[in-house]
Parts: C-alpha cells; sequence; structure tokens
C-alpha cells in the first residue's frame, strides 16, 4: 500500500495522528498478515493532548501527522493508556525533542502501574508524571478526559480515555483490529475484512481476560458512546453495537455447537482419523472445521477456537512425543485460556504412543472436559475409523 500521510480529523478539534505498518507480519506469534496501524490522537483544546504514541520505527511519521495540525511543542499533556512498547515506545522522542528544559516537557497522564511501567521501561526518566485512577478526569478547556483503569485489557497498567462532549472512546487495546490501511473508519472497509480481524485480534491477544473484559464494559456500559477509537486498525463509528455485543460474548466465554479439529500427521494416519472425526461430528449434527499445522497458522486457528465447543487434537507418535507443531499449538493454546471446553485427543503411532496420552493431558491441564480418546497403531482400517466414527456419534 501507498501510505497517506497527513492527519484525519475524527471529531472537531480531535485528529489521528499514529502510524501505519503495513509491513508488520507478525506480532510476538501472532500473525498480521495485513499489517497494522499505532493510533495515536490529538486533542487540540485550551490545553493540547496526544493520546498515545507509536512505535519507535514511525516516530518521524506521527510527528510529520502532528505537524499538519500544530506545532508539537504545544502537546502539554500525553495520555499513556497503555505502556506497551507499540503504544509508548515514541514517548521518549517526543519528550526529549519538545523540552528545552524539564518544566517544559508535556505531563504523561498514566494509571499507577502505568507510571510503574514507563518508569521500568525507559528508565531513570525525570519525566512529569500525572497518575489518574477510575472516576478521575481533567478539563482541558471545552472538554474533559475521563479515565477507567481497565487492568489486565491488555496489561495491568492498561487504562482508556474517555471524551464525554464528544462521545468518544479510546479504548487503546480494546476493540483493536490488526490491519494497515489509509482507511480509518470501519465502515470504509469490508464489513467481513473487519470483523475477522477484531474476532482474530480477540483471541489471540484479550481472550485470557474474559473476566477483566466483562468488568471493562460494565465499567463503559453506561457511557454515551458514537465512536470507539482503538489503538489498532480502524475507528468504530458504524459498528459500534456490533462489536461491544461480540465482546459481550466473548467475555462470557460463549461457544456456539461447534467443533475445531487440529492435527498434523507424518504419513497420514493421523490425519485419516481427523477425517473420521470429521464425519462422525458432521453425522452428529455438529459442524466441524479441520486444521493441519502443516498449512494453517495457530493463530488463525484461534480465531475459530474462540467459539468452538469441541476442541479435537491430534498428532502421531514421533521420538516418544507428540509433534512439535502440535506442542506449539497446546502451549499458545493454554495460554489463551479458552473455557468451557469438551477435548477429544487423538493419533496414531507405530510403537510407544506417548503423544495421544500427552495431548490429553495438556488439554486437561487447559481446563477441558476430556470425554474421549482414538489411538491407533500403525495405518487406521476401515474397522478401526468405523469404530472411531461411531464413538463420535455417541459422545
Ligand atoms: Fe497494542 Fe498491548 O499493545
Amino acid at each position: 500500500m501507498t501510505k497517506k500521510t497527513g492527519s484525519v480529523e475524527i471529531k472537531k478539534g480531535i485528529y489521528w495522528v499514529g502510524g501505519i505498518d503495513p509491513e508488520l507480519k507478525e506480532f510476538h506469534g501472532y500473525l498480521t498478515q495485513r499489517g497494522s496501524t499505532y493510533n495515536a490522537y490529538l486533542i487540540v483544546d485550551e490545553k493540547v493532548v496526544l493520546v498515545d504514541t507509536v512505535k519507535v520505527h514511525l516516530y518521524d511519521e506521527m510527528i510529520s501527522r502532528i505537524k499538519t495540525v500544530i506545532d508539537p511543542a504545544k502537546i502539554d499533556y500525553i495520555v499513556s493508556n497503555h505502556t506497551e512498547m507499540d503504544h509508548s515506545g515514541s514517548l521518549p522522542d517526543i519528550i526529549d525533542s519538545l523540552r528545552t528544559n524539564k518544566a517544559d516537557s508535556p505531563t504523561i497522564i498514566t494509571s499507577p502501574n502505568g507510571k510503574k511501567g514507563l518508569k521500568k521501561h525507559f528508565h531513570d526518566t525525570d519525566w512529569k508524571f500525572k497518575v489518574v485512577n477510575t472516576g478521575d478526569s481533567i478539563n482541558i478547556g471545552k472538554r474533559n478526559l475521563q479515565f477507567i483503569l481497565t487492568q489486565m485489557v491488555h496489561w495491568p497498567d492498561s487504562m482508556v480515555t474517555y471524551v464525554p462532549e464528544d462521545k468518544l472512546l479510546l479504548s487503546n487495546d480494546a476493540f483493536g483490529q490488526h490491519i494497515a490501511s489509509d482507511e480509518r473508519y470501519d465502515d470504509e472497509l469490508d464489513e467481513n475484512i473487519v470483523k475477522e480481524e477484531a474476532t482474530k485480534y480477540y483471541a489471540n491477544i484479550v481472550m485470557p481476560y474474559g473476566m477483566q473484559v466483562s468488568k471493562a464494559l460494565d465499567a463503559v456500559g453506561g457511557l454515551e458512546i458514537d465512536m470507539i477509537a482503538p489503538s489498532h486498525g480502524v475507528i468504530w463509528r458504524k459498528g459500534i453495537k456490533d462489536i461491544i455485543d461480540l465482546y459481550k460474548r466473548w467475555s462470557a466465554d460463549f461457544t456456539e455447537g461447534k467443533a475445531v479439529i487440529v492435527y498434523d500427521t507424518m504419513w497420514g494416519s493421523t490425519e485419516k482419523i481427523a477425517r473420521t472425526i470429521e464425519a462422525g461430528l458432521e453425522q452428529k449434527g455438529i459442524p466441524a472445521e479441520i486444521f493441519s499445522l502443516k498449512d494453517t497458522h495457530i493463530s488463525d486457528i484461534m480465531t475459530h477456537v474462540l467459539t468452538a465447543k469441541y476442541i479435537c487434537v491430534g498428532s502421531p507418535t514421533l521420538n516418544n512425543n507428540m509433534m512439535s507443531g502440535v506442542a506449539a499449538f497446546l502451549t499458545y493454546l493454554k495460554g489463551l485460556s479458552p473455557k468451557n471446553r469438551i477435548g477429544i485427543a487423538f493419533g496414531s503411532y507405530g510403537w510407544g504412543g506417548q503423544s495421544i496420552g500427552q495431548i490429553e493431558d495438556m488439554m486437561s491441564s487447559c481446563g477441558f472436559n476430556m470425554t474421549y480418546s482414538a489411538k491407533v497403531q500403525w495405518v487406521p482400517d476401515k474397522m478401526e475409523l468405523e469404530k472411531i466414527k461411531n464413538k463420535i456419534k455417541n459422545i
């Protein structure tokens, strides 16, 4: 993509001044095939406020966008909703470039954990901080900025900023999507792509924190909102109700009566079992999605795991273990902590056959209710496959 330059006025006097990162293809284990953005917002009032910054390599891009609106030296406050470096990485550069002496530097507004986190990230700073808690607000002229701590959505320091006069929620990581685009609003892109990326984002980043998301949704539930401006991807102005409803369902660990089958295979035997489980589930009326780890990345599979009631995982035994790709998937799955799931383990083996028990143990440690395991030596014959199918139909 060719990046448009300049800022975008999203509300009168409030501008998107972020960075676009189409080259980003991986985000600590999460494939970001569509890239991402780091959204910073500039509020020009009697006081000038920058809300969040960008990854450090996009600092110049952010500054050049700010300069289309105002001299960056006029910034009075920088709100740091979240210390993770994709949002705080440019703080040292912007503070150093703005101040001629300490008294001139902008004040960083952040949560108690945000202050601790920023000091541990950037070390020995003499930055000026204003620490805020839920319910605190500051007046910046015609507007007030209200702060709501949203701990663990996605880090202990996370908070959101609400501008009541503009009905604008600056939600940081919450409601984000990893999409690099010149378009700034959800209704300017294909609705299916935005929903797909919002789902993948929740599944891979937010899923472990359902309880905290529910609390955060309660905290913002009483606010009048006509725009949600997250720190990744596009701004929600059309699909606000839809994305909030989805977050409510996901954070309540809502599942559909569908299955996800994930496997690796050496000589096709475990794949045959996977296909048989798929057929058994379909005959039982349970739609199943099947993924080979050879051609689907674990972060893409998680998009489907998010709402699947049945999780089926298979591996042959290789050197007394499950295959490494299956182990990686299960480790990733355990970290994301999907809840209220039914598990099925399966696999083929030549001798030993340890992989199936290892998968069972790992899925049990995820808290899954393990209902059935299919274990077949060498190549499964018709009778063995029929037996597996019947077992599946009767679970
Ligand atoms: Fe987009 Fe948790 O950082």
